[in-house]
């Protein structure tokens, strides 16, 4: 009878009870204001040790417990600590392993206690944490750990209510082997010294989803008076070279969008096993090396994730089903800091590749997921991480920009971001703020049934807005040339050519481009082994689809070195279709899967079965 009671309360607590369908947070009965960490780095173990510190906000005064997600944690011990500070053990219990889900941890909470303490270690597989061996440095010659939180990977290295809509402050104390430098999306005093002994203080309150973590060898350069970027000591002079129009690009935002409320900004450059292009960890956003081309010509990304200290970081999606809100906010952003910053031609160009990637896309995604306000219950809320948040998220903005007019809309975006600064937000919101302050004040310009059609329809819209670059007309009527035999390759001027045109010269070769022109193509041009990590990804992916072969050498290569998931990912899928391929992919992702972070890992394992 027990056993039943406890079963029913579980799923009851789950699947109903919790307010956010990704955590297991009571968070509508007692809240965690703020955190404070104390954790040891052994790279021996793979293991974080020490504790945590919550200090709780009762908003259900009966509450007798507060509830933490969890996964993959050893729990030592709970201990509360009442107004005394005295600590005494309480009695908690962690739920059964839910594969997407994690662990409950149910905390019993004595009245009066309004802080908890949890002695805690994590595990070796964590799916936040990278553990890499020296060998999988740029240096090659120390160890290095880096955390992913977003979107509910905290839960694998912080016993938290791990869900976007509970902010709270943080502080942390954090020791490792000496030499290495210890970096958190926090205060971070760039005269530190790499001694092992670390503390930090995030006074703004964040969600779990960007609380981080990096150590390794990392050192400093500055690239204005409040921004700079850490990277390897191999790295750090090509990382600054190429992010040098950082603090112009915050003062672009600012002048659109209000001040940058975080104090400095900062940039860290991980490993090439980092999963993914950027994490906007507030004050350190973490970067891919990918990004790195020599030429600065991808920093649209740092564009973007710096636009995130406004969309995501300073006003957040409640839930994951609002993640449009974070991503296609922060697209549209980015894409207007590209077009101050470089100039239209370069933000058309960006814009019309994305387009082009969400078209594709739309064409595989079942027709609930190309909604803008997703469904993710029960889901893995990585479900949501798709073109469509990001792409047509920032179409639906432009659609609302052209509608009202740059002079009306851009005071509205800096408006919804001032109104809701340090805030959680759903779409309901968002819709409720879009109709008195634009809608009512504008009428005429734009129908409730257009906006339906945006936020619960599928595909895009009919009269949705699309780009037309016009540089890239140059690159079309020039490779149909070269294909008809109407002008030779080398009569083509390149010289000029930017890494959008490159990508869009790849990307339009057709069905019909015989094996002699590939080859012709890449022995002019040496597109196979190329340093510029989305050229090379377009290339291969030419490559894939008409099994030209000199190309598999350097993309076994390029599998091997680098584990950015939105290049491997595609690269391994479509190997996998191919009968002719399946060995060579197998072959290469059996030596690479280990140097793979765990969240890359996963994704690819579940095409390579
Ligand atoms: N916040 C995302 C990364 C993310 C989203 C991680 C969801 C885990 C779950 C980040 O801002 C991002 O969008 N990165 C992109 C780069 C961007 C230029 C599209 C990426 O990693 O490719
Ligand atoms: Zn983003």
């Amino acid at each position: 009878m027990r056993a039943f009671l406890t079963l029913l309360v579980f799923t009851v607590s789950h699947a109903y009870a919790a307010p956010d369908p990704h955590s297991y947070a009571n968070f509508d009965a007692v809240q965690v204001s703020h955190a404070h960490l104390d954790l040891a780095v052994s790279f021996e173990r793979r293991e974080l040790s020490g504790f945590i510190d919550l200090d709780l906000l009762r908003k259900d005064p009966a509450a007798t417990r507060v509830v933490l997600d969890t996964r993959d944690l050893s729990i030592d011990e709970v201990l509360a600590v009442d107004a005394q500070r005295r600590y005494t053990p309480t009695a908690f219990s962690l739920s059964r392993a839910d594969p997407i889900f994690g662990q409950a941890l149910r905390i019993e909470l004595p009245q009066g206690v309004e802080r908890i303490r949890v002695r805690y270690r994590t595990s070796p597989e964590a799916s936040g944490l990278q553990w890499l061996p020296p060998e999988l440095t740029a240096g090659k010659k120390q160890p290095f750990l880096f955390t992913q939180s977003q979107a509910i990977h905290a839960r694998s290295w912080v016993p938290i209510q791990d869900t976007p809509a509970v902010r709270f402050s943080y502080s942390a104390r954090i020791s490792t082997p000496p030499g290495l430098l210890a970096r958190m999306s926090a205060n971070n005093n760039p005269l530190d010294a790499a001694n092992g002994d670390y503390r930090f203080i995030m006074q703004q309150a964040i969600p779990s989803y960007l609380l981080a973590l990096a150590v390794g060898e990392l050192k400093f350069a500055a690239l204005g008076e409040r921004t700079g970027v850490y990277a390897e000591p191999n790295v750090l002079e090509v990382a600054a070279y190429e992010f040098e129009d950082t603090e112009r690009m915050i003062e672009i935002t600012e002048s659109l969008y209000g001040p940058y409320r975080w104090g400095r900004y900062d940039l860290l450059v991980l490993p090439a096993s980092f999963p993914f292009g950027g994490m906007e960890n507030p004050r350190l956003t973490f970067l891919t090396p990918t990004v790195i081309a020599g030429d600065r010509s991808l920093v649209a990304l740092i564009a973007h994730e710096l636009a995130h200290s406004w969309s995501g970081n300073l006003v957040t999606n409640r839930s994951w089903d609002d993640f449009w809100l974070n991503e296609g906010f922060t697209t549209y952003v980015e894409n207007r800091i590209v077009e101050a910053a470089f100039g239209s031609e370069r933000a058309d160009m960006e814009r019309q590749l994305a387009e082009r990637d969400l078209q594709e896309e739309l064409e595989e995604l079942p027709q609930a997921d190309q909604h803008l306000r997703l469904d993710l219950r029960g889901r893995d809320p990585d479900d949501g991480l798709t073109e469509v948040a990001y792409t047509k998220g920032m179409i639906f903005l432009r659609f609302l920009e052209q509608r009202f007019g740059r002079a009306v809309f851009d005071p509205f975006v800096r408006a919804w971001f001032d109104r809701h600064a340090f805030g959680t937000v759903g779409t309901d919101d968002f819709l409720a703020f879009l109709k008195t302050e634009l809608l009512d004040r504008h009428p005429g310009k734009v129908s409730g049934e257009e906006l339906a059609t945006f936020i619960e329809g599928p595909g895009l819209p009919a009269f949705a807005p699309r780009t037309h670059a016009t540089r890239f007309d140059a690159i079309d009527a020039a490779r149909s040339d070269w294909l008809s035999g109407k002008t030779a390759l080398a009569a083509i001027d390149t010289s000029a050519w930017s890494t959008q045109e490159w990508m869009r010269w790849i990307e339009g070769l057709p069905a019909s481009t015989t094996p002699a022109q590939l080859a012709e193509f890449d022995q002019g041009y040496q597109v196979s082994v190329v340093g510029n990590s989305e050229i090379a990804f377009a290339w291969y992916l030419k490559a894939i689809e008409h099994d030209y072969r000199p190309a598999f050498a350097p993309m076994q290569d390029f599998l091997q070195r680098i584990g950015r998931r939105k290049f491997v990912l595609p690269l391994y899928t479509a190997l996998m279709r191919n009968p002719g391929q399946q060995d060579y992919a197998r072959k290469v992702y059996a030596e690479a899967r280990d140097s793979y972070h765990p969240i890359t890992r996963a994704s690819v394992d579940e095409v390579m079965r």
